[in-house]
């Protein structure tokens, strides 16, 4: 089986061709400096972008698995949560593939692929574990039990933890997106201010980063001078804290010794280090997707799209975007 994979939730354009067993091609076009100028993305552009992008990125993926499209037994894209206008684009491409060369369709919510992202790498992954999935969106624990059937025991209250990290970036007057940028600072900074860890008191599984970045906001304004290094490195401390407090709080509540945690976040290297530090501590098992498969890519589309392939579940054709999707709303 022979599955071609496209992801156009927000700014990165992803197309991937994958069979049972490996990723055969894996590319990715960045609009980064298209919507950076604005300090977020602008979704009308995102959309144009996508559809220059994806014709050229599908050509250059089957070149790279050494297929052609007729070799393509099933067509997979992201149907939410995302933009919408970029949702359609790959929605639209993927199901035109289908309809014109006769094969099936498969629409993959996004956060089941960040979910899944771990299997490309650790194929075999016991169940239950514990799932911090931190992007840009989305924070939240889940109790994974099957491949599609999970709980959701803890997630944030206000901002989700990219979302934390790129606003922070913003008042450091960095780049977009901010994590990368402000991991990068960091790297070079003292983390000695004694930022909150919001709700670390607390016997529940849930985040909250709002407070946090106000905080970074009055210490910026109090402290003008402030070495902006330094400001990056507690920030990251904070948040890697709370993310990490909450996540093994929830391996010990549920007596469950694997952890996973993806999505953008998870290629924070101050997470993974941390996160494997304290494992090996507590004797738990971590894993996380390798980077590249950690922020938005197509192969972790076409992981999900392969354990519904395996098992029948194709979509109609009728299939449409849902820019608001949740966890729990298609499966
Ligand atoms: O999963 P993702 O690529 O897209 C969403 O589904 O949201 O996550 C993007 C988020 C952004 O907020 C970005 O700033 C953050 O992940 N991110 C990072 C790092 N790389 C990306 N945050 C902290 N450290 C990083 N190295
Ligand atoms: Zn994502």
């Amino acid at each position: 089986m022979i599955l071609a994979a496209f992801e156009t939730s927000c700014d990165d354009t992803g197309v991937a061709i994958l069979d049972e067993e490996r990723v055969l091609a894996n590319n990715l076009a960045s609009q980064v400096h298209v919507h950076g100028k604005f300090g977020g993305v602008v979704p009308e552009l995102a959309a144009r972008k996508h559809l220059e992008a994806i014709p050229v990125l599908l050509d250059k993926s089957l070149d790279e698995a050494g297929c052609s499209l007729s070799d393509v037994d099933c067509f997979a894209a992201t149907i939410g949560p995302g933009l919408v206008g970029s949702l359609l684009v790959g929605l639209s491409f993927a199901k035109g593939l289908a309809i014109a060369s006769k094969k099936c369709f498969i629409g993959v919510n996004h956060l089941l692929g960040h979910l899944h992202a771990v299997f490309l790498a650790f194929s075999d992954i016991k169940y239950p574990f514990v799932v911090l999935l931190a992007s840009g969106g989305h924070s939240e624990i889940l109790i994974m039990e099957s491949w599609e059937k999970y709980r959701r025991v803890g997630k944030t209250r206000d901002d989700a933890a990219g979302e934390s990290f790129d606003k922070v970036a913003r008042m450091l007057d960095l780049g977009y997106p901010g994590g990368p940028e402000l991991e990068l600072l960091a790297s070079s900074g003292n983390p000695r201010i004694p930022f909150p860890r919001p709700l670390s008191e607390e016997n529940n599984l849930d985040f909250s980063f709002s407070g946090l970045k106000t905080a970074v906001l009055y210490h910026l304004r109090q402290n003008p001078e402030e070495s902006k290094e330094d400001i990056a490195a507690s920030f990251q401390v904070a948040i890697v804290e709370s993310l990490l407090g909450k996540t093994f709080l929830a391996a010990d509540l549920f007596n469950i010794s694997t952890v996973v945690i993806v999505g953008g976040v998870a290629s924070n290297t101050l997470l993974r280090t941390e996160a494997s530090l304290y494992a090996r501590k507590k004797n738990l098992e971590v894993f996380f997707p390798p980077k590249q498969y950690c922020t938005d890519n197509a192969a972790m589309i076409g992981r999900a799209a392969l354990e519904m392939l395996k098992r029948g579940i194709f979509s109609d054709l009728s299939e449409n975007a849902v820019p608001y999707l949740g966890l729990n709303e298609s499966y």
